[in-house]
């Protein structure tokens, strides 16, 4: 028999539709690649769950699942983007920690399990994907599952204390001792899983939720995840791509273009880039009429409160820039809440003299390697990165920087706009070998083949 890739994910492909974030883009060659299924939310809702939809996308074999809407609702904007997603990234006072939550979570994981059942074959490598789908593998095991199970989660690990804000955090972290094989974005994510596995975690309980379950028998380690630097590095240079960056140019006025490409979430570090921004403006007046700032923000997630509310802070801080700094022939600042394609993304890329990738914590941040994928060798951009982006452990060569602190920020724009063109092109080689090294199908490669020899109990 021989062996197929099951991947298993909250998002997948559409036809017609580009893949959506970095995960989706990312699986999508991947699969192409090894052959298999794709299994996850058609993005559909229904009031009773019927068989699953197998689709062909793109010459991958998809299996839609719909959900029903309040299952949903719970999974997805609650226990997944309210609770997981604000702890996980170190913003517990962001959480709303509500029962039902995790009660909707539970049951999506299992309609996922029920639906996965009958598709299996022994051979098959099940590959499970981030937060929305931790218990998966459990459940998939209490159902008789016995291939090989791996689950890799995108975002960060918390800390032990974080962690421990989540009421029903025994139970989910618990449930990872059912993969053979955890990978984790970065060292200091494998660090955090190791310090709540160790024996001091469990001193607690004052009222426990579920039993105890020791979790140090999981079998976690680094994976990066990376880009298709390659393919990126072909969109920049496309006839069409660089006729509209053409365009654009005429429209800043052929100014230093300053650039961050972010979803619109509280985790990007959008206000303290802002004022960062606005400190160079203020600090080093010299920029002034010289630089151009585009943040391009895709809405993301806006059923969450948490999320609506960054959309008017943003909107209030922009105006502010502007109305401090903008004349009548030079905006400062421009700040676009829409998706672009790739390709438009890698022309502005490529245009950028600086790519700003600032978030305050982020699981790797692939706008970072796709900023450097996207660089004319020979007049290369320069990345400004955070030292809180799982990207700054195989990206040294950075200008790595402390989100939270606007000088020092600053004072890496003004290093980034004066950084003469040797040294542009020493870190651009450097950087440009760490993205090779880590790209997309070493990631998936190097996963794959340790869940094939992971040690099975
Ligand atoms: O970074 C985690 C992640 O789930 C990515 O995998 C995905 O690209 C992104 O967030 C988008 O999230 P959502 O599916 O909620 O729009």
């Amino acid at each position: 028999m021989t062996e197929r890739l099951v991947v298993v994910s909250n998002r997948t492909p559409k036809p017609g539709k580009v893949a959506a974030g970095g995960l989706a883009a990312a699986l999508d060659g991947v699969l192409k690649q090894l052959g298999g299924i794709w299994v996850g939310w058609s993005g559909d809702f229904t009031e009773q769950p019927g068989e699953p939809r197998h689709l062909d996308v793109g010459g991958n074999e998809i299996v839609h699942i719909d959900l029903n809407k309040a299952d949903h609702a719970a999974y997805y904007a609650g226990y997944s983007n309210s609770v997981l997603w604000p702890t996980f990234h170190m913003r517990p006072e962001l959480a709303r920690f509500n029962t039902d939550f995790y009660e909707g979570y539970i049951r999506v994981n299992e309609q996922f399990a029920d639906a996965l059942l009958p598709l299996l074959k022994p051979d098959d490598l099940i590959w499970v994907h981030d937060y929305h789908l931790i218990p998966l593998g459990q459940l998939l095991r209490d159902r008789g599952v016995k291939n090989r199970i791996g689950f890799f989660l995108h975002i960060p690990f918390p800390t032990p204390e974080a962690l421990s804000a989540i009421p029903s955090h025994r139970h989910l972290i618990g449930s990872l001792n059912a993969y053979d094989l955890v990978g984790l974005q970065a060292k200091r994510d494998v660090a955090a899983l190791e310090d709540f596995a160790s024996p001091v975690e469990f001193v607690r309980p004052r009222r426990s939720s579920g039993p105890l379950v020791p979790v140090t028998g999981v079998n976690a380690s680094v994976f990066p995840i990376g880009s298709d630097p390659e393919a990126f590095a072909r969109m920049a240079e496309l006839p069409a791509t660089r006729k509209a960056m053409a365009t654009f140019n005429k429209s800043i006025a052929d100014r230093q273009l300053i650039l961050g490409v972010d979803r619109l979430d509280y985790t990007k570090g959008l206000p303290q880039r802002i004022e960062a921004y606005e400190r160079l403006l203020a600090d080093y007046p010299e920029y002034r009429r010289k630089v151009s700032f585009l943040q391009v923000a895709p809405a993301s997630r806006d059923t969450i409160q948490q999320y609506q509310e960054i959309t008017g802070n943003l909107d209030y801080q922009c105006g502010r820039v502007m109305g401090r700094f903008a004349e009548i022939d030079w905006q400062p600042l421009n700040y676009v809440k829409r998706a672009y394609g790739q390709s438009t993304l890698a022309g502005l890329y490529r245009t950028a003299r600086v790519g700003l990738v600032t978030p305050l914590r982020d699981g790797m941040n692939l706008v970072a390697h796709e900023f450097v994928a996207s660089q004319d060798p020979e007049n290369p951009g320069v990345l400004v990165l955070s030292i809180f982006a799982g990207a700054a452990e195989i990206m040294p060569d950075a200008l790595l920087v402390n989100p939270y602190d606007a000088d020092e920020t600053a004072h890496a724009i003004d290093l980034a706009l004066k950084m003469p063109l040797d040294e542009r092109k020493e870190r651009w080689a450097k950087l440009r070998a760490d993205i090779e090294r880590h790209n997309i199908h070493a990631w998936a490669d190097d996963f794959l083949r340790v869940l094939r020899e992971a040690p099975r109990p």
